[in-house]
């Protein structure tokens, strides 16, 4: 035995683990692999304290903001196991945890990525202050296919604002020290592929090619690595028939030998033993066997690598060796969390800790940045003449669907919705008419059930859907101003809420035409987890501004930008499709040996209704004087522009990069990538010059051994408003 002793702070961490590991028994190391999922019950079930203090279970998922019962569950496993290890508790602290921000292809759109940082950040002090020490974010994933419900949860479709997004969202959730009790250790999940599935069908399987891998999938994990991530979680899907939590390959190949990753990866929830399902493995044991030998630390709640492996490693068939690893990996994040020498959050401090004034000051300016103005004919900011205004449509006064697909701690009570906003801006000057207009569904009285499967609630009355249409047409016909607050419910978006259309719900868009029908300019406000084929909308409306699901100060920061105090500056994240046909649909597609003529052959365009990287302000900008300047002195050559305001308001404009590879003997390069972007703000009348040093991270790619190379040759280069506007500059790197 170690005369190192691992509860001595003083020690170094690594002779703390070494010295525990030489302690444990088979069990106990397969205790700290084992997590289970805590349940709703409270208090908890007795049996949990038993496997607890037998050392079996190594860490919980957690629900809700339970800080007292957590101690509780702490206390057995420090005081009352045999080697007082403590427990590690994550849970889905997605968007939020207390104070609820607007979701990631949101705060993405602010291309801000310190916007993101700044808010993890509030969500790790509130997740810390119920109780955890881990949370299962940032996602990484890429939005490419918008009936993939997931994509709620990404940073959008382009790799490379993803990389930057998701490194600014562990550099939040992290802090410089995960241990200090205000920060903790983020998950980048899903890893890797899990957003191809075929059909946007959740959990389905995917074709990725080493080059796309590289390329596209792989560098948003590998940004959020290099910025200290301490674990990662695997994914659900198989790529090429392999599932991705016993995949090698990407699990030690790529993560450990090639990027150096020393945190662990834990599945996803039962995804262990679903490589059975998948005809992968023929039963748990081999299930569990392939997936720790590939490099999965952690069983999300199979429970099968502490059912099978103790046999296994007596068999020979799993080494000792692997498990050990495992262990110390985990072991490893317990003390950079500071779990061993903190175990226990003071409960008492949790309501002080949670909705700072400060913390919803910061949601309020994420709604601001992350609203997506799409069209406006000058209705919006509105004119101070106006004297009535109609809010009308099922997300103007609902605060539950103002949070999102994963809500954390979050309660509707705490959620400023579009009509609070409105009146509290407008106070007695305006009159205000809300109305619901419809549901947000066709059957309104649906009520989903805990297993997941959804009944229709008889107590509820049935919508009158005539009468509900009519208070709305009236109220139209009696404003200056129409406000329309439409969309999808959360409830299809997030995980499992793959869709075939991508259109509003219920009876939305017969509510809006006949609304649009009463002649008052109409300003549409969208709800969504994604991006949402909306012709009608976008062609009838005179503005549309994009609320994705914008958190609990929806209502306030929506209002300052229909109000004009405050100006939209965000961009879209994702494309926006004409027809639902057209997904996939990204900017950084390939360019194909031959063209369609931009339609299909049902007149559909093959285009986006809005690209990547669209969205308007309050002003105009204008590009001029785009050059490339070479470089002196060894330094890279420079793309530059003069940006000038030459509307009547200020505004903030987002400058793009955008480069193309003519020709990479190594794959073909896509139509066009960002790699760079700058926000600036200016006052009417102003200019200013940005400048992009055209260096090899800007210029370069990954090749299939993993390896970043730039080639010489021509490039195209783009500073541009959006992915497809402005003309190319050609560039001849040497
Ligand atoms: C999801 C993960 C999540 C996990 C734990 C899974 O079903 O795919 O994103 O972190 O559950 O709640």
């Amino acid at each position: 035995m170690s005369t190192c002793c691992y509860k001595d702070s003083s020690k170094p961490v690594e002779k703390r683990i070494k010295d525990l590991i030489g302690r444990m028994t088979v069990e106990e190391k397969l205790g700290q692999l084992n997590q289970i999922y805590r349940g709703s019950d409270n208090p908890l079930p007795a049996e949990f304290a038993i496997q607890v203090r037998n050392g079996e279970i190594g860490s919980f998922i957690w629900g809700y903001a339970q800080p007292e019962l957590r101690n509780q569950m702490q206390r057995v496993a420090v005081e009352e196991s045999r080697l007082g290890i403590p427990l590690i508790f994550g849970m889905d602290i997605i968007h939020g945890a207390r104070t609820i921000f607007p979701i990631a292809p949101a705060m993405a759109g602010a291309f801000e990525p310190e916007l993101l940082e700044r808010a993890q950040a509030v969500a790790a002090k509130e997740a810390r202050a119920q109780g955890l020490e881990w949370v299962f974010a940032p996602m990484c994933d890429l939005a490419r296919d918008a009936r993939w419900g997931r994509v709620a949860e990404t940073c959008g479709e382009d790799p490379y604002l993803s990389a930057l997004c998701n490194a600014a969202q562990v550099r939040g959730f992290q802090g410089d020290d995960p241990g200090s009790g205000e920060h903790l250790a983020a998950c980048l999940k899903h890893y890797v592929g899990y957003s191809s599935p075929r059909g946007g069908r959740d959990y389905s399987d995917t074709e990725i090619t080493e080059w796309t891998l590289r390329n596209a999938h792989l560098p948003s994990f590998h940004a959020a690595i290099n910025a200290g991530a301490l674990t990662v979680m695997s994914s659900f899907n198989a790529i090429g028939g392999i599932p991705a939590v016993s995949n090698r390959h990407t699990l030690t190949e790529i993560l450990r030998e090639e990027w150096k990753f020393k945190g662990f990866v834990v599945s996803d929830w039962n995804a262990v033993i679903e490589a059975v399902s998948w005809g992968y493995a023929k039963d748990h044991a081999e299930a569990a066997r392939l997936a720790i030998c590939a490099g999965n630390d952690m069983d999300m709640l199979s429970t099968s690598y502490y059912r099978t492996l103790a046999k296994q490693i007596e068999d020979g068939t799993v080494p000792m060796a692997v498990v050990d690893e495992a262990v110390r990996r985990v072991l490893r994040v317990k003390f950079q969390v500071g779990l061993f020498d903190r175990p226990y959050v003071d409960a008492a401090a949790y309501e002080s800790a949670i909705l700072r004034p400060e913390y919803l000051a910061l949601a309020r300016e994420s709604v601001v940045k992350s609203t997506v103005l799409l069209k406006n004919e000058g209705v919006l900011p509105l004119s101070r003449k106006i004297r009535k205004i109609a809010l009308i449509g099922p997300f103007g006064d609902d605060q539950t669907e103002m949070l999102g697909c994963w809500q954390g701690n979050g309660e509707p009570k705490d959620v400023v919705t579009l009509a609070s906003g409105l009146k509290d801006k407008f106070g007695s000057k305006i009159s205000l008419a809300v109305v619901k207009g419809c549901s947000v569904s066709t059957e309104p009285r649906m009520k989903m059930l805990q297993d997941g499967s959804t009944v229709i609630d008889d107590s509820v009355p049935m919508d009158n859907a005539e009468i509900m249409l009519k208070e709305a047409e009236s109220a139209a016909k009696n404003a200056d101003v129409v406000i329309m607050a439409v969309g999808e419910p959360k409830g299809i978006t997030g995980e499992g809420g793959s869709r075939a259309t991508l259109t509003l719900t219920g009876r939305q868009q017969e509510l809006f035409d006949a609304v649009a029908r009463c002649g008052r300019p109409v300003v549409t406000i969208v709800f969504s987890g994604r991006t949402l084929t909306l012709t009608e909308v976008f062609d009838k409306s005179a503005a549309v501004l994009f609320a994705w699901q914008p958190g609990i100060q929806a209502g306030n920061g929506l209002a300052d930008l229909i109000s004009g105090d405050a100006a939209p500056s965000a961009r879209l994240s994702m494309s926006v499709p004409y027809e639902v046909g057209q997904v996939p649909l990204y900017y950084n597609h390939y360019v194909t040996g031959r063209r369609s003529g931009g339609v299909y052959r049902d007149g559909v365009p093959t285009a986006a209704r809005f690209w990547f990287g669209y969205g308007l302000t309050y002003t105009k900008f204008e590009y001029s004087d785009i050059k490339i300047v070479s470089g002196k002195k060894g330094k890279p050559a420079e793309a530059v522009a003069a940006i000038s305001n030459k509307g009547r308001r200020k505004g903030v404009e987002t400058v793009q990069l955008y480069i193309r590879q003519l020709a990479c003997n190594e794959g073909a390069r896509p139509m066009q990538e960002l790699r760079g972007f700058k926000r600036v703000a200016l006052k009417p009348g102003e200019s200013a010059e940005v400048r992009f040093p055209l260096t090899s991270e800007v210029l370069g790619y990954v090749d299939r051994k993993g390896k970043t190379r730039v080639d010489k040759g021509d490039f195209h280069v783009w500073i541009a408003h959006h992915a497809r506007s402005g003309e190319p500059l050609v560039y001849s790197h040497k």
